[in-house]
């Protein structure tokens, strides 16, 4: 095990680009955001000051209305599609003067981040110090979503986009693509000169992408009008499972810092809304799951993929739910000739093993649904999910994504994607501890 740990901080090392880490190096050469709130767990167990830079870098990017921005493109490399020259951030009024980078956001994971450096700190007041001088812009990211990703006031923010969702071509996404006809874009992929095919998101899988983009674009991504005018307007499970996590973070850690009453209880009435509309609205009780929620057709996507489960790392189902969540897990993803947990459902004919958010175990949500079932007590099958990850990793490699068959494992490649993925790292750094 000190052998895998030495490779992960190898990975790490070797992806940190003076001031922030890429994903990994050729398919991803620039910031992410979720990423970001990963590799910064994994930094902090060996690396405290990385960890930090890593979190002041991504909050450096934020927008004047709080925004946070999925990718910011701190070079100039013409490697990855869409680049800034397709997003152009500097349409909206609000956005960074001092970075270009998306219009789109991806799951608000950095409250419950912080909250996680300050669990693995060996030095709690220095990390409390940090901790303090940043938290603000995390307040002040969570406002936006309430204020702008909310019209309904459901305490549920949407997203306008599959890129937001981190799951970027989910199934589920399916049924939404069958609403749209966007014309035929031409570009050039340069995703698939560093990863097969096969792996990836197809061509008019792209032309969806970019079409929402350019919607967003015409309108100089002004949220109320996204809200109007988007043909993709969801209510994600997993996205809002890490606002509601970070907001409990939230409240914690301004409660260890002392004083801001004012944001604790702004922060407490956004979460009694934001639970309840998630149980009513999300839980479909026939399958006994969250599910998806499609605010521009108004209608559940009832597909059953490891986000359904996400609720559990943020308290939000009852004993009851939780009780379901775990059947319904171990029933269709847990039998004993896979690794937990795929993707996506095994059971449906939209299943593929190695397609990208399609199928494959991804690290993150392993992550999520470990700390999740041992939040809830369900310690074996928290084991049994830490064990499955160490096992895909130490067998495949430091992969973006694997396979969830164990057969595969036995005869040729099982890891898909770019390798040496920093997540895929720091949170093995964070699990084998
Ligand atoms: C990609 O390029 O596939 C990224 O995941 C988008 O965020």
């Amino acid at each position: 095990m000190k052998d895998l740990q030495n490779k992960a901080i190898e990975v790490l090392n070797n992806n940190w680009k003076d001031g922030f880490s890429v994903p990994c190096a050729n398919l991803y050469p620039f910031q992410w955001f979720w990423d970001s709130g990963f590799i910064a767990i994994g930094f902090a167990h060996f690396d405290m000051p990385k960890a930090e830079k890593e979190i002041e870098t991504l909050l450096d990017s934020q927008w004047n209305n709080g925004f946070l921005p999925h990718i910011i493109f701190h070079t100039d490399t013409d490697t990855y599609f869409p680049g800034p020259d397709f997003h152009r951030s500097d349409l909206s009024s609000q956005s960074s003067k001092k970075h270009k980078s998306t219009g789109m956001t991806q799951p608000p994971v950095t409250g419950f981040v912080l909250q996680d450096m300050y669990r693995i700190s060996t030095d709690k007041k220095a990390t409390l110090k940090f901790i303090e001088s940043v938290i603000d812009k995390v307040y002040f990211n969570h406002e936006y979503f309430y204020n702008n990703r909310d019209p309904k006031n459901e305490g549920l923010a949407y997203i306008y986009h599959n890129w937001e969702s981190g799951t970027d071509n989910s199934p589920i996404w399916d049924d939404i693509w069958q609403t749209m006809n966007p014309p035929k874009y031409t570009f050039e992929r340069r995703d698939t000169t560093h990863v097969d095919a096969s792996q990836r998101p197809s061509n008019r899988e792209y032309d969806h992408y970019l079409y929402i983009i350019d919607i967003a674009k015409e309108h100089h991504y002004k949220d109320a009008k996204i809200a109007e005018l988007s043909p993709f307007l969801v209510q994600d499970p997993l996205f809002n499972s890490m606002l509601i996590k970070s907001n409990q973070s939230l409240i914690d850690l301004y409660q260890l810092i002392g004083g801001h009453d004012d944001k604790i209880s702004q922060l407490q009435n956004w979460q009694g809304k934001a639970i309840k509309s998630f149980n009513d609205k999300l839980f479909d009780k026939e399958l006994g799951v969250y599910v998806h929620y499609d605010l521009r057709n108004e209608k559940p996507l009832r597909y059953i993929s490891s986000s359904s489960f996400s609720p559990l790392f943020a308290n939000i189902p009852n004993k009851e739910q939780a009780v379901s969540l775990v059947n319904v897990m171990m029933e269709k993803f847990g039998n004993d000739n896979q690794y937990l947990c795929a993707s996506f459902d095994p059971t449906s004919e939209r299943f593929n093993p190695k397609k990208y958010w399609r199928g494959p175990v991804w690290v993150n949500l392993n992550w999520i649904l470990y700390y999740g079932l041992k939040n809830y007590g369900y310690l074996d099958i928290a084991k049994r999910v830490k064990a499955d990850t160490i096992e895909i990793i130490e067998k495949a490699g430091f992969y973006e994504y694997f396979d969830s068959r164990k057969e595969v494992y036995k005869n040729g490649t099982a890891g898909y994607g770019g390798n040496d993925f920093s997540w895929s790292a720091a949170l093995l750094i964070d699990l084998l501890q």
